[in-house]
């Protein structure tokens, strides 16, 4: 891989070496580090992403899966211009932010009330402050492989060897309270909560980051039904698969109805943002002129509700509504999911191709993918280097993660993800 995608990112190689010097490992997200250095994007539109060094990359990255009409879609750019000119912060109430909590709402089953955030994280860390409130319980549960970004409490149980902790800096205080539970197997969920209380049990209908792995229906709604009878609040981490899987996010998808949920990501059209929401009561513990302190639970933000994103949030989600495109896009993952595994099965390479709905991701192994422990025990070397190659043939994943689909995706995209995917194949077939 590296010489000649060296000497196609002379450019970026110079950009890397003056970023080492003032951004940590010279990138601002550890993850988007990859050997031997990241390329520097200088431009994006639709599915691509162009580089310093003009290279052009269909893009399955997409913005950590964020942008589901792809790359500056012009419904999005043209709203964003015309709220430019009105004002780009307001710090004061604005009816965009009504507008789209009525969106949400309107599709999104378990939403009867919405508060925004700037970011995922920051929408899980403030869910979990308002279970814990709600509930009056202090222990949470989340499972293997799960990502809900940076926040203490959930930064843990995401890699594997799960017990190891995820960052440094994280207080024993702040971890144990917190239990880990094995994904896709409900029996296990019931016996290691039996003699547990827990405010709440957060999961991702797909686990993104863990792998593109798609809860089985009937995991969610043992899962519905074990929450119920204990009075723990189920909390669907909906940041990759709102709005994706379904208008109404995989809630609706696989029909299950959460107490709570969290978003991000494609809310925002492109611009940061998140949001928690879920049953009125429950969300009513942030209201100060029901609660007094300390019996309300705090939120809010110097730029939540940031008018810049709540237009870009809008205005994609009136384009998702009807689930046209999201079904378009279904049925296109659908049919790369089969042709992938058709190109590798017929070149004799073990792998398995998890995802659902216009989610992917491959594995290097024989052994089918339910959740995160399968996943570690296959070949990372071959998933990377097949992105790797990618990456030099003009297509883009993050190495290791899972890609998604835009409505900006062209049939010639995707014969270009065939074309150098049997060409991989073939190259490990001839080892
Ligand atoms: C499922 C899930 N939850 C939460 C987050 C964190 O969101 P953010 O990066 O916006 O903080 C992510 C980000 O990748 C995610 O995939």
């Amino acid at each position: 891989m590296s010489d000649s995608y060296t000497s196609k990112t002379r450019k970026s190689k110079d950009l890397y070496e003056r970023a080492k010097d003032v951004l940590p490992g010279g990138v601002s997200y550890s993850i988007r580090h990859f050997e031997p250095y990241p390329f520097y994007t200088a431009r994006a539109k639709g599915s691509k992403l162009f580089d310093v060094d003009g290279n052009k990359y269909v893009d399955f990255w997409l913005g950590h899966t964020a942008l589901i009409l792809g790359h500056s879609p012009p419904a999005v750019v043209d709203a964003v211009r015309m709220q430019l000119e009105n004002g780009t912060h307001y710090g004061t109430s604005h009816e965009l932010e009504i507008q789209l909590a009525e969106q949400i709402i309107k599709v999104v089953p378990s939403a009867e009330m919405v508060r925004f955030t700037n970011s995922g994280t920051e929408a899980n860390m403030y869910v979990t402050r308002l279970a814990r409130a709600y509930t009056g319980k202090s222990k949470i549960a989340k499972f293997e492989g799960g990502w809900h970004g940076g926040y203490d409490a959930l930064h843990i149980g995401v890699k594997y060897p799960f017990d190891v902790p995820e960052s440094a800096g994280l207080t024993a205080g702040a971890l144990q309270d917190t239990i880990i539970l094995p994904f896709n197997d409900i029996e296990e969920v019931r016996e290691r909560l039996k003699n547990e209380e827990v405010a709440s049990i957060t999961v991702e209908p797909v686990l993104g980051a863990g792998g593109g792995i798609p809860a089985e229906k009937e995991f969610l709604e043992g899962l519905r039904e074990l929450c119920s009878k204990k009075g723990i609040l189920l909390i669907f981490d909906e940041v990759i698969t709102g709005f994706r899987l379904a208008p109404g996010g995989g809630q609706q998808y696989y029909g299950v109805t959460p107490d709570m949920t969290v978003f991000g990501k494609i809310l925002g059209g492109g611009f940061p943002i998140g949001a928690f929401c879920g049953r009125r009561e429950i969300m009513q513990r942030i209201d100060t002129l029901l609660y007094e302190r300390p019996h309300y639970s705090f939120h809010g933000g110097t730029f939540a509700a940031n008018p810049i994103s709540m237009t870009a949030g809008l205005t994609t989600l009136k384009i998702l509504e009807d689930g046209e495109s999201i079904n378009k896009l279904n049925n296109i993952g659908g049919k790369i999911r089969e042709r992938l595994r058709e190109i590798f099965e017929a070149n004799g390479v073990d792998v398995q191709v998890t995802g659902v709905g216009s989610l992917f991701n491959t594995h290097f192994i024989k052994e089918e993918v339910k959740d995160p422990r399968i996943v570690s025990k296959s070949n990372k070397k071959k998933q990377i280097n097949y992105h790797l190659r990618l990456i030099k043939n003009g297509i883009f994943f993050l190495p290791t993660h899972t890609g998604a689909l835009s409505t900006a995706h062209s049939q010639a995209d995707i014969e270009l993800l065939y074309l150098e995917t049997e060409k991989y194949a073939k190259e490990c077939k001839a080892r």
